[in-house]
């Protein structure tokens, strides 16, 4: 599935332009970060993605299609979203209902939607009576995830899904995230932390003051100091030290150690320099200390 605008213009009150001329492309199984400050336009161009509002020009086009001629209710069968505050999200009275909810809005509450319903709830851990509302944020965000993950549309859009977890939650929510996007899920998704950016995202988009001011792989994205200070970003602390690499040494501004951009591609890095072996960041979790 392919998400296309051109040239989006959008606003809530026709007097004060939101989007002033948006254009971008995502392609069928892509990793996209959108980035910003805040009030850049970042939740209203997700909006405008599955279709909750529609642009006052210009076109939105889901696989070729413009969105003002899609139904609320396709949009949703292609699009999993997952709202930037889960509570506006949550509004059923048990795990199991809430995960359930969204089969009854596309009309698939079937056998087989009951099964997937158990499988999710199994593979998540939740206890399926449990009443959504007291559960812990953490928790309900990983249950806002869930009840997107288990309709398996090709494509999910995420507002700042890690906002207010601790890591180990945080950690969580992207691990299911990783796992979706490797399945051939096309992720879209906003968000405030550079690290869980430069780790998962494959390409950035940069918006500041409703327009994009950048757009390309994130290891070119996040280098780029005048666009992050442009949107007043700060760099993920692993690219701050592989530039500085290159500083100190001159001969290392070419490097692969000076390109990092993850965490795990600096050990890499390190390794081959130091020429000692490296089993990958996830390979020493289970190292001995
Ligand atoms: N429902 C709404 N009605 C009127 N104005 C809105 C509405 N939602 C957002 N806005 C305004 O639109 C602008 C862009 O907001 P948006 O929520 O898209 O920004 P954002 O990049 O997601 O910001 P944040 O990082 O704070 O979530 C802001 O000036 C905001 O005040
Ligand atoms: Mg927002």
């Amino acid at each position: 599935m392919t998400i296309e605008f051109q040239d989006v213009h959008a606003s809530y009150d026709p007097a004060t332009p939101i989007l002033k001329g948006v254009s971008f492309r995502v392609e069928d199984g892509e990793f996209v970060a959108f980035v910003g400050t805040n009030g850049a336009g970042k939740s209203t161009t997700m909006r405008l993605v599955n279709g909750l509002i529609k642009p006052d020009s210009g076109e939105v086009l889901i696989d070729g299609e413009s969105s003002r001629r899609l139904k609320t209710s396709d949009l949703a069968r292609r699009i999993g979203f997952l709202f930037q505050n889960p509570d506006n999200q949550i509004c059923s009275g048990t795990v199991r209902d809430e995960l359930l909810f969204g089969f009854k809005a596309i009309g698939r509450l079937d056998a087989s939607a009951e099964a997937r319903v158990d499988a999710i709830v199994e593979e998540f851990g939740f206890n399926p009576d449990d009443d959504p509302f007291l559960l812990n944020r953490g928790t309900r965000q990983l249950l806002a995830l869930a009840s997107i993950v288990v309709l398996d549309t090709p494509v999910i859009v995420l507002d700042e899904p890690t906002t207010g977890l601790d890591y180990r939650e945080c950690v969580k929510v992207m691990g299911v995230i990783e796992r979706l996007h490797e399945r051939g899920t096309t992720v879209v998704m906003v968000c405030h932390d550079m690290e869980v950016v430069a780790d998962f995202a494959e390409r950035v988009i940069v918006m500041s003051d409703g327009a994009v001011i950048d757009d390309g792989p994130t290891f070119r994205v996040l280098r780029d100091r005048r666009t992050l200070e442009a949107a007043d970003l700060v760099a993920p602390q692993v690219v701050d030290i592989s530039l500085a690499m290159g500083l100190l040494r001159p001969s290392l501004a070419e490097a692969p150690v000076a390109h990092a951009n993850t965490i795990e591609q600096m050990c890499d890095a390190v390794a081959a320099c130091v020429g000692v072996p490296y089993a990958g960041v996830r390979g020493m979790e289970g190292a001995p200390r």
